[in-house]
Order: C-alpha cells, then sequence, then structure tokens
C-alpha cells in the first residue's frame, strides 16, 4: 500500500552531480540491499504490469539495472527473460542498436536468435530519463522479429518527457522523480 510506498521511495538515494554536473542521479541498489524493500519493489512490479501478463511471451531487460529486476518479474510470471547487453559483451551473432543517453551515447546488443519471429516482449528498466534506452530497445526486439508489448519501470524522472517518448506503447512506472 501507501506505506510500502512511501518506505520504498525513502530507500532511494539520490546523488548529485554524478555522473556528470548537473545530473541528480537516482540509485535504487539501497532498495534493493534491504529485504523489505526488494520484496516491495517486487511485487510492486508484478501488480502494476502495464498489460495483462498473457498479452506477452517473455521479459527484455537492459544492462544493467534492468537484470536486477526482469529475471525475479518473469520468474513469478512463468515466463523467459532475455538479456539486452551493453556493446562487445556478447559473443556474435548479434543484432545492435546504438542511441543517446542522458549523459553520452551507447549501444545495446542481443543474441541474435534470443527472440522468436512474433514474441511478443515487456521490456523491464530500473529507470526512464529521456527514454533513449528504452527506444534504443524496442527498435532492438523489432530488429529480432518480436513485438514490443509494454514497459515496466520503477522509477521515472519527470521532465524528461521519457514515457511520451514511448507512445502509443503500454508504460507503468512504480515511482515518479524529479
Ligand atoms: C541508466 C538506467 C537506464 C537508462 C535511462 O542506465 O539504468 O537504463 O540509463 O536513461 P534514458 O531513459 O535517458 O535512456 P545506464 O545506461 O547508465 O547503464 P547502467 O545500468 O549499466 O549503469
Ligand atoms: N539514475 C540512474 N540512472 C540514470 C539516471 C539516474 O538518475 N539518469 C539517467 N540514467
Amino acid at each position: 500500500g501507501q506505506e510500502d510506498a512511501a518506505y520504498f521511495v525513502s530507500l532511494i538515494r539520490s546523488i548529485s552531480g554524478f555522473p556528470k554536473e548537473g545530473i541528480l542521479f537516482r540509485d535504487f541498489l539501497p532498495a534493493l540491499a534491504d529485504p523489505r524493500g526488494l520484496s516491495i519493489v517486487q511485487e510492486a512490479l508484478l501488480k502494476a504490469l502495464p498489460v495483462a501478463a498473457d498479452q506477452f511471451d517473455a521479459i527484455a531487460g537492459l544492462e544493467a539495472r534492468g537484470f536486477l529486476i526482469g529475471p525475479q518479474l518473469a520468474a513469478a510470471l512463468g515466463k523467459g527473460f532475455i538479456a539486452l547487453r551493453k556493446s562487445g559483451k556478447l559473443p556474435p551473432e548479434t543484432l545492435a542498436q546504438e542511441y543517446s543517453l542522458e549523459y553520452g551515447t551507447a549501444t545495446i546488443e542481443m543474441e541474435k536468435e534470443a527472440i522468436k519471429p512474433g514474441q511478443r516482449i515487456l521490456i523491464v528498466d530500473d529507470l526512464i530519463a529521456t527514454g533513449g534506452s528504452a527506444q534504443a530497445a524496442a527498435q532492438l526486439v523489432s530488429k529480432a522479429g518480436g513485438s514490443v508489448a509494454g514497459f515496466s519501470f520503477v522509477m521515472e524522472l519527470e521532465g524528461l518527457q521519457g514515457c511520451a517518448a514511448l507512445e502509443p506503447y503500454p508504460v507503468s512506472t512504480l515511482v515518479s522523480m524529479p
């Protein structure tokens, strides 16, 4: 309930000027380190799915922090987990997608055969800022022949229009912060 949400938010660490000047960095690792915080986030993600569980076949998570929430969510739903990795980590053959970050550019990659044609994929991550990473994930899923069922995030940074950039996909976020 509300008490759980407030408790979870109280565990999010905020660091100004990291990793660059002008960025207020939101870190949810302390919430995962806390037993109650971890179970709150796990249950809240399940409850707040952006589409019914029968509307997607697998979950894809973005390196690195999407890996911390995706597999447990997938396991709870009886689905598989697909890793979208930063470039250079996976052996060939891979599919790649370049994108811009709030603080830089990057490329994500995926094993070429990880998604079966027509598979419906829920994309998960810890946080959406500009939405660049999430859009790149959606492009990668499409390149692989999958279809994007929706997005789940733990945190949304207000004012960057990240979720608006994902329209018309269904999106759920647990907490919204400046
Ligand atoms: C962060 C965060 C998201 C992304 C959000 O990851 O975990 O994946 O940035 O930003 P965007 O909406 O503007 O794209 P980061 O790329 O810093 O990588 P990390 O998880 O490996 O630290
Ligand atoms: N926290 C974590 N990851 C991020 C942030 C943030 O504030 N902004 C962009 N990626």
